[in-house]
């Protein structure tokens, strides 16, 4: 069976619309799915075996667990539930997305997880129950079972296909910082939150705006998060906050003046790393 592959996302827009009583914030999301940037995408194999086994190997695997509170075992024991029997598999993740970056990478590999053993295990089980796993593993997950383009509602977990909207040229900056997703959303309530505004209905096919409502908060949780913002805005490219941070996506109007920044970056501030998107 080929390896699954578990791309990272970006979010192009992110509006929080408020807190509700569970503690969770109601979001309004267009994501989109990184397909194709190898240097941003884990891989996950794995075949049939005696017992549950992860192992974890990959650039940016160091320090991550694999035990049940990695979501590729999490996700495993969803499925094992819903088949109600045990599906002992050898399981290898290969890590390629950083983590704590927003770039949605532990949620990926649980979407995948999904998938693979779906599939390694004939359980036949369908889109519409897998979206419900995957909800239940993160706020993240469903949109990686649908990749593309993608309108988040809800936690972000009511998830609907939009038209392909093809990105501007972007380069993806990790400052090597690591922001906790808890603590971001904990701190709007410090900073305060912002004004409620729904997405304004756009055009088919037209790209909603640049925003995302968690910037204030990422900034005040991890204060050197300006230093990336405001070096990416000299280069001449227009920084956004990757979800909850500590990435940052910066678009260009040309290709060549994107790969320019890349360039300066890799000399100036070679403790970064940087895609091109
Ligand atoms: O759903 P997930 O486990 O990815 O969420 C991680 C944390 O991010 C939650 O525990 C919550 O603190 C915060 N969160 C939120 N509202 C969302 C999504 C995440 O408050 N819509």
């Amino acid at each position: 069976m080929p390896a699954t592959l578990c791309p990272a996302k970006l979010n192009r827009f992110l509006a929080v619309l408020g807190r509700r009583a569970d503690g969770f914030h109601d979001l309004e999301l267009v994501t989109t799915v990184l397909e194709g940037v190898s240097g941003l995408t884990d891989t996950l194999d794995g075949e049939t075996a005696s017992e549950l086994s992860l192992s974890i190997t990959g650039p940016t695997g160091e320090g991550l667990l694999a035990d049940e509170s990695n979501l590729v075992l999490k996700a495993w024991r969803l499925l094992e539930e819903a088949a109600g029997r045990p599906l002992p598999a050898a399981l290898r993740l290969e890590k390629r997305i950083p983590h704590g970056a927003g770039l949605g990478g532990g949620s990926s590999d649980a979407a995948g997880a999904l998938r693979l053993g779906n599939a390694l295990y004939k359980l036949g089980l369908g889109d519409e129950i897998l979206l419900r796993m995957a909800a239940r593993l993160g706020s993240d997950v469903p949109l990686f079972l649908l990749g593309g383009t993608v309108l988040g509602l809800g936690r972000g977990d009511r998830v609907f296909p939009l038209r392909t909207l093809p990105l501007e040229p972007i380069l993806l900056v990790h400052p090597k910082l690591h922001v906790g997703t808890p603590s971001v959303y904990r701190a709007l309530h410090y900073v305060g939150y912002p004004f409620p505004e729904a997405l304004a209905s756009v055009p088919e096919g037209t790209p909603p705006p640049w925003r995302n409502d968690l910037t204030g908060a990422a900034l005040w949780v991890c204060p050197p998060l300006a230093d990336v913002r405001d070096t990416l805005r000299d280069t001449g490219g227009e920084p956004l906050l990757c979800g909850s941070g500590s990435c940052w996506a910066a678009r260009y109007t040309t290709g060549s003046s994107r790969d320019a920044a890349a360039l300066a970056l890799q000399e100036d501030r070679p403790d970064w790393s940087t895609w091109a998107v």
